[in-house]
C-alpha cells in the first residue's frame, strides 16, 4: 500500500475552507475513500478528513479499533452533544503537537455511508472526540482554534518558528515551551 496523498499542514489555505456537500457517490468517490484510508494508515492516524488531502468534500475516514472495518462518514452532522471531556488531542495537519482540549463528551451524529445509506448513532469519549475533530476539518477549523489563550500564544509561536525554519517537526521546541507530549503520541494522533 502506498500513500497517494500528501497531508496538508497548518498554513495551507485548504485547511481553512469550508468543504462542499458530497452530491454523488460514484466510483471516483469510492477511490478517494480508498486512497484516504491508505494515507491515514501510513501516517498513522485514527482518522482523516478530505480537506487534509486537499479535497474540499464533506467526508472523513476513521478506524478506531484494529481489526474493525474502517469507516467513512459522508456529509456528517452532529445533531446533539452533551457533557465535557478532556483529551490530549493532536492532528496530522499540525504534526508533533498535542494539547489538552475540553470538548463535549458525547455526540449524536448523522451522515451517510459509502452505499448511500443514512446512518445515525451516538458516540462517546474518543469516538465522539474524533467526530468533532473531523467535522471541524470540514468546516475549515483546526484544533488550534480550541486552545485557551495561553496555549494559543505558545502554539502560534511554535508554528511561526516552524514556518520560518521550514521544519514541520520541531518536537524538542514544543517541550521547551512547556507543551506536554504524550508518551505514545503516534498512536493517539487524530487526523
Ligand atoms: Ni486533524
Amino acid at each position: 500500500m502506498s500513500a497517494p496523498y500528501r497531508i496538508r499542514h497548518y498554513g495551507d489555505p485548504v485547511l481553512k475552507q469550508v468543504a462542499n456537500d458530497v452530491t454523488e457517490i460514484d466510483g471516483a468517490l469510492v477511490r478517494l475513500v480508498e486512497d484516504m484510508l491508505d494515507t491515514m494508515y501510513e501516517e498513522p492516524g485514527l482518522g482523516l478528513a478530505a480537506p487534509q488531502v486537499g479535497v474540499r468534500k464533506r467526508l472523513f475516514v476513521y478506524d478506531l479499533e484494529e481489526g474493525d472495518d474502517p469507516n467513512v462518514l459522508i456529509n456528517p452532522e452532529i445533531v446533539e452533544s452533551d457533557g465535557e471531556w478532556e483529551f490530549m488531542e493532536g492532528c496530522l495537519s499540525v504534526p508533533g503537537l498535542h494539547w489538552n482540549i475540553v470538548r463535549p463528551k458525547t455526540v449524536h451524529i448523522k451522515g451517510f455511508d459509502l452505499d448511500g445509506n443514512e446512518v445515525d448513532f451516538d458516540a462517546d469519549e474518543l469516538e465522539a472526540r474524533l467526530f468533532q475533530h473531523e467535522l471541524d476539518h470540514l468546516n475549515g477549523v483546526l484544533l488550534v482554534e480550541h486552545l485557551d489563550d495561553e496555549q494559543k500564544r505558545e502554539a502560534k509561536k511554535i508554528l511561526r518558528q516552524r514556518a520560518e525554519s521550514g521544519d514541520s517537526h520541531i518536537d524538542a521546541m514544543s517541550d521547551e515551551l512547556g507543551l506536554k507530549l504524550p508518551p505514545s503520541a503516534g498512536g493517539l494522533t487524530l487526523p
